[in-house]
């Protein structure tokens, strides 16, 4: 018998480092982030990652429809870009607006500050019903700035984050966290098959 709670408990040990996704599409800039975030190869000359994202975010169909996303590793002095990016919608306002950035070789935004990042071309997808799992090609990568990364701290783990996030952030991230996994919950059981044909 599965136990809901204990059950999801057991796979919060599955959570990847927070990783700040950005995006673009028609000159439009978006942020967000994941814990849902892995390194989908061995091979060096193939690098690749995965992410998770949800349907009902503003990025997934940016990045669905470009086909492109930029995933940057934080450290764990940048609670302040997971506030910023992780808690509110793009649809709502511009996220990116006075968070350092430039332009990256595929035109998504890369964040100046970050533990590294890499800029992916997706070349597969994955329906889970109420996310999409995109595969991405890594095609440029480069460390964080590196003035000062010593003052930004180590890497940003998903359970630092939560084990420190500031008492008041709390209520409500576990609020947009549930209202999530309701949204989720209704969407999960339909898998469509989907083929990917950008490339
Ligand atoms: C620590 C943390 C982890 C998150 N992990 C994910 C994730 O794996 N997939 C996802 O779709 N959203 C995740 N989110 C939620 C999105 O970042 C959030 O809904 C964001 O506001 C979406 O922005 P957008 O609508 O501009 O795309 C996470 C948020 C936080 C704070």
């Amino acid at each position: 018998m599965l136990e809901p709670g204990l059950t999801y408990q057991l796979l919060r040990n599955l959570t990847s480092p927070v990783v700040a996704i950005t995006s673009e599409r028609n000159g439009k800039e978006n942020g967000m982030i994941s814990d849902a975030a892995v390194r989908a190869s061995i091979v060096p000359s193939v690098p690749r990652v995965s992410v998770y994202i949800h349907k009902f975010n503003y990025s997934h169909d940016m990045i669905f429809e470009t086909g492109r996303f930029a995933m940057h590793l934080l450290h764990t002095k940048q609670f302040d870009v997971v506030r910023r990016l992780g808690f509110v919608s793009g649809r709502d306002r511009n996220k990116l607006e006075g968070l350092p950035h430039h332009r990256g070789v595929l035109g998504v935004p890369v964040l100046d500050e970050c533990f590294a990042h890499f800029e992916c071309r997706i070349v597969n997808v994955m329906d889970t019903g109420s996310s999409t799992l995109f595969l991405g090609d890594v095609v440029a990568v480069g460390p964080g700035a590196a003035a000062g990364a010593d003052a930004r701290g180590e890497l940003l783990t998903a359970a630092y984050f939560r084990a420190n996030m500031p008492a008041e952030w709390r209520v409500e991230y576990e609020a947009k966290l549930q209202e999530a996994q309701q949204v989720a919950a209704e969407m999960s059981r339909t898998i469509k098959p989907v083929v990917w044909k950008k490339n």
